[in-house]
């Protein structure tokens, strides 16, 4: 059995097309209907009730298309909001970002002690460490806070003086607590990785969130015996809508997909704001 009906995924922004290049990589046939809020990204440092309010919105307008899965591309919706949005759509299957990533890290660390990384909002609420202490209760965790990074990539500085400064002055404390498992809890930092890999070193693992998701939804799609088996693949077939198209979208939007973005839809806020 197979299910064509597409994966609604959503993001603050152009960042998690990070997560649909994944899901794209790992599962070829899919037709994904990606909205991201670029007209209200970053959503990292508001409040968590206006994340709720905006993740319920985003969630809705894809949800009101017959999608089959709803994957939350956002580290912080998926850390505020996660089962907001799970009882608003409780028919499909809704997958975050966080417990894939906290998995994973888990299953790597040998020494037991991971380190986090993400937006003000993420790393306030402890989603990570608290995936990470559910499984395992023994490993210790440290959580940072680095609000310059989603800047500095949205300004395409991903391998620059300023980076590396950066880079050094948020993580050279966690490099000193020991830690051996790095998550990149946050759709824009796997662009980093680079500048992050040299300034930890190479004993330290860096984890993507968004690729152990993408992996996750496929599992949950093949055991629901949903996954489409369209050939040819879906990302042509697939609608990528935004809220706002600035002068450097282009750029950035392919910086985050790994190649140029089409078939982009514009919609006015209003679409998502009627309904709450
Ligand atoms: N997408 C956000 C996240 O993964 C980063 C950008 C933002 O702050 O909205 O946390």
């Amino acid at each position: 059995m197979s299910d064509p009906r597409p994966i609604g995924m959503f993001d603050s922004g152009l960042g998690g097309l990070t997560v649909a290049r994944e899901v794209f990589r790992c599962m070829p046939g899919e037709t994904v209907l990606y909205l991201g809020d670029t007209a209200r990204c970053p959503y990292g440092g508001r409040s968590e009730e206006t994340i709720k309010t905006f993740g319920m919105q985003d969630a809705r307008f894809l949800v009101e298309q017959d999608i089959k899965m709803l994957i939350v591309a956002c580290n912080t919706v998926s850390s505020v909001a996660l089962d907001y949005v799970r009882a608003e759509v409780n028919d499909i299957p809704v997958v975050g970002v966080v417990q894939p990533g906290a998995r994973a890290a888990v299953q790597r660390t040998t020494r037991k002690k991971i380190g986090v990384v993400g937006t003000a909002a993420t790393i306030r609420t402890g989603s990570y460490e608290k995936a990470i202490h559910d499984i395992d209760p023994d490993i210790t965790t440290y959580a940072l806070a680095c609000p310059l990074f989603v800047p500095l990539v949205e300004e395409g500085l991903l391998d620059s003086d300023i980076t590396r400064l950066a880079a050094h002055r948020y993580l050279a404390d966690l490099v000193a607590k020991g830690i051996d498992c790095l998550i990149l809890g946050c759709t824009h930092y796997p662009l980093l990785l680079e500048t992050i890999q040299s300034t930890v070193g190479g004993g330290i693992q860096l984890l993507d969130s968004a690729l152990w998701a993408a992996r996750e939804a496929r599992d949950i799609l093949f055991a629901m015996q949903g996954l489409s088996l369209q050939p040819g693949g879906g990302r042509e077939r697939s609608r990528f809508y935004v809220t706002d198209v600035t002068p450097q979208f282009a750029q950035n939007a392919a910086r985050f997909l790994g190649s140029p973005l089409s078939n982009i839809e514009k919609i006015e806020l209003e679409q998502l704001t009627k309904t709450i």
